[in-house]
């Protein structure tokens, strides 16, 4: 899939929109990026897959933010949400990125892995924009937890990775036709590695009830 289309993205900005103070992304996944920008301080920071740029908020005033989306409709709405002069929400895809190389400190990108097929052309380019010594934060889904997510689904198929269905969003909503990659988590790594990523933490967030291996990965690498 290249990007949301209008329905999706349409439920996509609902859902962000009417936070969950209880869900994963609240608690858990929110603080620790605002936690990791704190402490790293990017003068450049990209937003791969930025959907309406939530995470544009979570910047100091000093920080250009460029976020990058192939969807029209998510990058209006970041547009109307953040008027500013130092964030930038531009169309672009993560296996082709409209940035020079080596132009940004550090990459994040929340949720949007596990959307993509071919995650060895993406980590290429996060590898290519970013400065040497820049810094990669990834949030994607836990391997771990799959059978778990699967229990999300209003319905879903399989065929060969992917995965296609209705994600329950609860009271009657739901993000529909929307996919998730399985990769395992050595192609995750691998993908992030074969290009010169040097992996420092990883970390399991976002807990389930029925789990206590977390829904999320939190991948933290390093252009050394
Ligand atoms: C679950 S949303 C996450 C949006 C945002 N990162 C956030 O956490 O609010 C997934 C995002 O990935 C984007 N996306 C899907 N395929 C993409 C691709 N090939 N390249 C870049 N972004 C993509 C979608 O358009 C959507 O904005």
């Amino acid at each position: 899939m290249d990007g949301y289309n209008q329905n999706l993205a349409n439920e996509w900005i609902d859902w962000v929109e009417t936070p969950d103070p209880q869900g994963a992304r609240e608690k858990d996944i929110i603080p620790f990026i605002k936690n990791w920008l704190g402490e790293l301080r990017p003068e450049v920071l990209c937003d791969i897959g930025c959907g309406q740029g939530i995470a544009s908020e979570l910047i100091d005033e000093k920080t250009k933010y460029i976020g990058v989306d192939p969807s029209q409709t998510l990058l209006n709405r970041a547009r109307v949400l953040y008027p500013s002069i130092n964030k930038q929400f531009i169309e672009g895809n993560a296996h082709g990125i409209p940035l020079e190389n080596e132009s940004v400190d550090a990459v994040v990108s929340i949720w949007v892995w596990s959307h993509l097929e071919n995650l060895n052309s993406a980590t290429s380019e996060a590898f290519r924009i970013l400065k040497p010594k820049g810094k990669f934060l990834m949030v994607t889904a836990n391997p771990e937890t799959y059978e778990e997510r699967k229990t999300f689904y209003k319905h879903y198929k399989i065929e060969g990775n992917l995965l296609m269905g209705d994600f329950d969003l609860g009271d009657g909503k739901a993000l529909t036709d929307t996919t998730l990659y399985l990769h395992t988590r050595d192609d995750i790594e691998r993908a992030i590695k074969q290009v010169g990523f040097k992996i420092y933490n990883i970390k399991r967030m976002g807990q389930a009830e029925t789990s206590d291996k977390g829904l999320y990965l939190a991948i933290e690498s390093s252009k050394s």
